[in-house]
């Protein structure tokens, strides 16, 4: 017996150390002024407890010769992933870099990005929600892939991790396969997460979406962050926000305090929709109620939801009024819309909701219950071209465009039309900066530099003349 304990000891001494676990499920986020990366991975450890695996990066432009490095922190939940992050900040703009991940002598493969152009050349950002794991799903993944994304919005449920639990609790592999399904995607573009009520998981409530995304700020439920002229803000649906909740008087604040000649574009996402016509949820009536003032009072441009499974485009609208209902020219834009527009993508890939409400409501411009993602691109020009991309045919299944160029004047168009581009949704590319337009270029419907004069005048000028329609359409439809 003494001697078989001695050789377990001796093997013991032979073996290898073990250097920490291979890295897994890579993924991106942007940081908060859009001018880092945050580069955040996974390893399988023995214990929920314990990391034992190094949190090293090494980068450059050279792929053959990763000559910079970087390390970050790691953390854990009740969970036996330990999820690694690192900030890589000094990036040079308009630049490819490639890295691996690791350390210790366990490494990922070489991956790259590409930074942020600082004005050299359109962004293009896509947006998709209620993703989960499917072939759908996988699908959309792809094709975002070959969409040339600088940036990713997720407007929520995205593994569904919570669905499958056993005992009541949810089953954290499926975030760990889920990751691994879309690391081809995630560890080349930057995403960015909005909290959907998939997230909110028995047993660990918001606990993997807390510790596997970063979030640009000090609640990771709302927050904000900057990328290109755009400012986005990301809001949870599923947390208080009501007039005078701790999220309500951030986002007040946050819009207050928006520059809008850094960033003309306004752009808000978060999961249960403002607006939706889909029969399996509809509008998170309460939601609107609570936030819809403050997106029209400030100005946003674009607010992205996701829940319904479907895609569903609004046309300018304020409490259930369409500003504008033109179907579109060719050639013009909205260029005063005046209301935020209003998109459900829905379409990741979890399931499809293809039953809607009829008849369509006046405020919804198009809607259709397909797989597939949005694109929206922003050029230095001004101008915010979008799309939805069906994934089935890869066609353009519906698109606008919204301008805050000057208008060239008579006899261009009417000024407040929806509108095509080219029909890969590209728009065209310019040498121009878009810091050196912003001086002339209008807000939705108000200056770019929003004044608390004005918002004031709009709010007053709101309150003295009700929206006119707004009761007819509520009684239409039940709401
Ligand atoms: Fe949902």
């Amino acid at each position: 017996m003494r001697q078989l304990i001695l050789l377990a000891v001796l093997l013991l001494w032979l073996a290898p150390a073990t250097a920490g676990e291979p890295p897994e499920q890579v993924h991106l986020a942007t940081n908060a002024l859009g001018d880092g990366m945050i580069v955040q991975w996974g390893t399988a450890e023995a214990t929920t407890l314990l990391c034992s695996s190094a949190s090293d990066i090494e980068y450059g432009p050279d792929p053959d010769s990763l000559n910079l490095s970087a390390s970050g922190s790691w953390e854990m939940y009740d969970w036996t992933t330990c999820v690694h992050t690192v900030e890589l900040a000094g990036l040079a703009p308009n630049n490819t870099y490639h890295y691996r991940v690791g350390g210790d002598g366990e490494w990922s493969d070489v991956a790259s990005f590409v930074t942020v152009p600082q004005g050299s050349r359109p962004v293009r950002i896509g947006a998709i929600a209620d993703h989960g794991i499917s072939s759908d799903a996988e699908a959309t993944t792809q094709k975002m892939r070959a969409a040339s994304l600088d940036l990713v919005i997720h407007a929520g449920d995205i593994s569904y991790a919570n669905d499958v639990g056993s005992g009541g609790v949810a089953d954290q592999s499926l975030w760990d396969d889920y990751q691994n399904q879309i690391q081809p995607l995630a560890a080349t573009v930057p995403h960015m997460y909005a909290p959907g009520n998939h997230e909110d998981e028995a047993y660990y409530e918001f606990d993997a979406y807390e510790t596997r995304f970063y979030t640009s700020g000090s609640n990771p439920f709302w927050y904000s962050f900057s990328f290109e002229g755009i400012h986005f803000i990301s809001l949870s649906s599923e947390h208080d926000y009501g007039p005078g909740s701790q999220q309500y008087n951030w986002l007040e604040s946050e819009l207050q305090e928006v520059d809008r000649q850094a960033t003309p574009w306004l752009v808000v996402f978060a999961h249960r929709p403002m607006y939706s016509s889909n029969s399996a949820h509809g509008s998170e009536v309460d939601f609107r109620d609570a936030m819809e003032e403050l997106l029209y009072d400030y100005g946003v441009d674009l607010a992205v939801w996701g829940h319904d499974h479907s895609y569903e485009r609004s046309y300018p609208v304020f409490q259930e009024e369409p500003l504008s209902n033109s179907t579109s020219s060719a050639t013009e834009p909205y260029r005063n819309p005046g209301a935020p527009i209003h998109v459900v993508v829905g379409t990741g890939g979890r399931s499809l909701y293809d039953e809607f409400e009829e008849p369509q409501p006046a405020w919804s411009a198009y809607r259709e219950a397909s797989y597939g993602y949005s694109v929206f691109e922003v050029t230095p020009q001004g101008e915010l071209h979008f799309s939805f991309i069906r994934n089935s045919d890869g066609a353009v299944a519906d698109q606008f465009w919204i301008s805050k160029a000057p208008s060239p004047g008579p006899g261009s168009g009417d000024g407040n039309g929806d509108n095509t581009t080219d029909p890969d949704g590209n728009a065209s590319d310019s040498k121009a900066g878009w810091q050196q337009k912003l001086e002339e270029l209008p807000g939705p419907g108000l200056p770019v530099a929003l004044s608390a004069m004005a918002i004031a005048a709009r709010r007053r000028r709101r309150l003295l003349e009700p929206v006119a329609g707004q009761q007819e359409i509520g009684d239409a439809f039940g709401q």
